[in-house]
């Protein structure tokens, strides 16, 4: 590969692009409404209740230095399956809202650039307690989970997406992270795709540790078919895409 190209490449992951932007042309300085937090939905689809933070208390694992100092990536689960507190509370830590400033902004378990959280978490179940197998979404705002769809052979499906890597077959639950980069845009106009990618590996650390916390393993992937994931959430590609995920299971 040549070095220009090369060059070129790397300047993603540089900032001089700060530099040469008018940020007052951005939607944001030109007074335009934020984009909402949340993805919205059907008002009539089937949404599902999850624990709240506060109900948590099963959960309670080991401590933090433990925790970090375990963490690995994994790829073999056991059978069992994960409870609705676990995973409750694996979305609180990964995604979960603490407190809604306005239509446009609301603090969370993980940082942001600007607050914006340009993310959306979907879920593929497979051996949660309680719930049938399908693509779920998470809803931050509500804590709650909306169903979306189901599809045969779904298991081998999440798998071909990821470039036939076996574990997501036979994990509980793979996180399934997409990008709504407008979010982000808003603010910080062409200067906002590194900041997503760095933004989703918060959200993606907290998930190893908080797996920690509940005897549960993950493993991360950032090696999987862009259009294969993105067909099998329905989702279109352009404006909403996927960016990262992450096998989970019990050890
Ligand atoms: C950005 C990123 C992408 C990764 N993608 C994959 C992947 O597609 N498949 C996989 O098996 N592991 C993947 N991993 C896990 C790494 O292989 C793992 O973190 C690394 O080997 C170090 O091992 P450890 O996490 O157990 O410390 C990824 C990790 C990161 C941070």
């Amino acid at each position: 590969m040549g070095k220009e190209l090369i060059h070129t490449y790397r300047l993603f992951l540089k900032d001089s692009i700060r530099k040469v932007i008018d940020f007052s042309q951005t939607d944001q300085n030109r007074g335009i409404a934020p984009p909402p937090i949340e993805k919205p939905y059907p008002k009539d689809a089937k949404r599902i209740d999850l624990p709240q933070y506060d109900q948590l208390k099963k959960v309670s694992g080991i401590d933090l230095k433990t925790a970090i100092n375990n963490r690995k990536s994994r790829r073999s689960y056991s059978h069992q399956p994960l409870s609705m507190e676990e995973l409750s509370f694996l979305l609180w830590a990964t995604q979960g809202i603490k407190q809604k400033l306005d239509d446009g902004h609301a603090l969370r378990t993980v940082p942001s650039a600007g607050c914006r959280h340009a993310f959306e978490t979907y879920l593929c179940i497979l051996n949660v307690q309680g719930l049938d197998q399908g693509i779920y979404r998470y809803l931050p705002l509500e804590h709650q989970l909306l169903f979306e769809f189901t599809e045969e052979h779904l298991s081998k499906r999440m798998s071909q997406a990821v470039f036939g890597q076996s574990y997501p077959e036979v994990a509980a639950v793979t996180f399934i992270w997409t990008t709504i980069p407008y979010r982000m845009e808003w603010r910080y106009g062409i200067a906002a795709h590194k900041v997503i990618a760095i933004d989703v590996g918060h959200v993606c650390q907290n998930l190893y540790l908080a797996c920690e916390a509940i005897g549960a393993g993950t493993c991360a992937m950032a090696a999987y078919d862009q259009e294969v994931i993105d067909e099998l959430l329905r989702i279109d590609g352009q404006d909403e895409f996927t960016i990262y995920l992450a096998s989970v299971g019990k050890c």
